[in-house]
């Protein structure tokens, strides 16, 4: 059964077609010279087969980026994952997570070992996982050269290897090579030869068309044709395209290569709104070389494996977001506590139901991958509330030391811990037992001295005196105490 990819129009007007599941079986080659529109039909491939089939993309120099904001491929940023390059390629196989493998930003060297890593461990992932998938690479000269180019050796050497293996011993393995490369002549030979299909744009020299009518079985001057197409125009060849030379008409796309904003479109398996959100707040990358348009930056690598962990992402609209300053971003994220911890409700509302809002709080302001998880957030919030319990008339270091403390008792002694440290830092009398269970979100004083008890056996705090109204508490790694009550006081 095929499964046909609308790539454009054949010269007499009809559909022209690839048929997804040969080329699967069969892969792909597409050569034109510089600007004869190999990429753009990459890219029309690939948007006509997104959500089809697990897309891994091998892009030198990030034009396939906004990939990611249509069809919810994960963006990696080689240059920022040099080290969980394997890892991520294993488990993208794994949960067959589409990716775009953004090389942009390494030297020629940097390029080809992390494409090599990255091909190497799709290749070698186990049995299990060898689901189908296709891997275009780009400019395929560069990682498999056919003489030695300007990287080492020893980069050289890798590279051509992983690129060797995907084309010669991809297939029983699931993984099917469509690359891309401007010059034949300049593409390793075997590389280039376990490819069934062939697309061939506008070529000039004849060395190349030399070499691609010999791959296509054709007359040479035949191939002279190649020199007249125009842009975007290619012709075809191979058990996906056609049995006879088809000259096809690339059609448009979706997606720009880099710059024009995205349009948003449905894609047939969206994930969750989480993903959907943690994508869409992504952050994004610095300004980019003089006059090309910012790319989406990918996340860390921890970030992103998590994130393939939990399955293949939603597509994504994003747009761009100002690069903050770890202290930007801190204060940022305080202020949306702090705004938070002011709600009285607060303390009544499940931790997970709060984190959630704060996390959409978060990506509002393009903070989502930078959230603190439901436990530290929760920490946070309780900090926060024990602080606006008493606002005034405590020292900053002396706050952060109550908090250094609390952070060593058990999880659910914190916040009571907390809330009466302040008091006794801002020289206050202790909060009544209904004060402190109203802290912890609950209606009952029992579950306030119960609290106290077991701090108390701890030996975190100690009780001076329990009169009503009047307790006073010590807390011996702060050296305070609370004030005695009011009540007292005044009479
Ligand atoms: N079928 C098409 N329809 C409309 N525009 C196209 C088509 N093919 C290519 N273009 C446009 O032509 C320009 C060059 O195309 P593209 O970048 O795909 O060339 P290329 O062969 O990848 O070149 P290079 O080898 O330099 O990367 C781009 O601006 C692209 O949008
Ligand atoms: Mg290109």
């Amino acid at each position: 059964m095929g499964a046909d990819i609308d790539i454009g129009a054949t010269a007499a007007g009809a559909p022209a077609t690839l048929d997804l599941e040969e080329l699967l079986a069969t892969r792909l080659l597409v050569q034109g010279n510089s600007g004869s529109g190999k990429s753009h039909l990459l890219r029309r491939l690939l948007e006509q087969s997104a959500g089809r089939v697990q897309q891994i993309v091998i892009d030198p120099e990030g034009d396939y980026v906004s990939l990611a904001a249509r069809y919810g491929h994960i963006v990696l940023d080689a240059a920022e994952c040099a080290h969980e390059l394997a890892t991520i390629a294993a488990r993208a196989r794994q949960h067959r997570v589409s990716v775009v493998l953004n090389l942009e930003g390494l030297d020629v060297d940097g390029q080809l070992r992390a494409a090599s890593v990255f091909l190497n461990a799709l290749f070698e992932c186990e049995r299990d996982y060898w689901f189908p998938a296709l891997v275009v690479v780009d400019e395929a000269q560069l990682f498999a050269p056919a003489a030695a180019a300007d990287a080492s050796d020893d980069a050289r050497r890798a590279s051509l290897a992983a690129m060797t293996n995907l084309m010669c011993r991809g297939r029983k393995r699931g993984l099917a090579g469509v690359i891309a490369t401007q010059r034949l002549a300049k593409l390793a030979k075997n590389v280039a030869a376990e490819a069934s299909n062939f697309l061939m744009g506008r070529t000039f020299l004849d060395i190349d068309m030399a070499r691609a009518a010999d791959l296509l079985g054709m007359e040479r001057r035949q191939a002279e044709a190649f020199r007249d197409l125009q842009r975007g125009a290619f012709i075809g060849l191979g058990p996906a395209i056609a049995r006879r030379p088809l000259r096809i008409a690339v059609g448009a796309v979706e997606t720009a290569d880099r710059g024009a904003a995205p349009r948003l479109m449905p894609l047939p398996e969206a994930a969750g709104p989480e993903d959907l959100q943690d994508l869409l707040f992504a952050r994004m990358e610095e300004p980019a070389p003089p006059r090309r348009p910012r790319p989406p930056r990918a996340d860390s690598a921890q970030t992103i494996l998590e994130r393939i962990d939990r399955g293949a992402p939603a597509p994504f609209v994003a747009a761009p977001a100002p690069e903050l300053s770890d202290e930007e971003r801190e204060a940022a994220i305080e202020a949306i506590i702090a705004q938070m911890a002011a709600d009285a409700g607060a303390a009544f509302q499940p931790a997970a139901t709060l984190h959630r809002d704060f996390l959409v709080r978060c990506r509002i302001r393009r903070l989502g991958p930078h959230a603190p998880d439901v436990a530290a957030f929760a920490e946070r919030m309780t900090v926060e509330r024990a602080r606006r319990a008493y606002p005034d008339g405590v020292e900053a270091d002396e706050w952060m030391r109550a908090i250094d403390v609390a952070r060593r008792l058990p999880r659910d002694l914190l916040g009571v811990y907390l809330l009466i440290g302040r008091a006794a830092l801002a020289g206050e009398p202790c909060p009544m037992d209904d004060e402190i269970a109203r802290f912890f979100g609950s209606h009952s004083p029992g579950r306030a001295r119960r609290a106290l008890g077991q701090l108390e056996q701890i030996e975190a705090i100690v009780t001076r005196s329990d009169a009503p109204n009047r307790r006073v508490i010590a807390l011996p790694d702060l050296d305070r105490e609370t004030a005695l009550a009011r009540v007292e006081a005044e009479t």
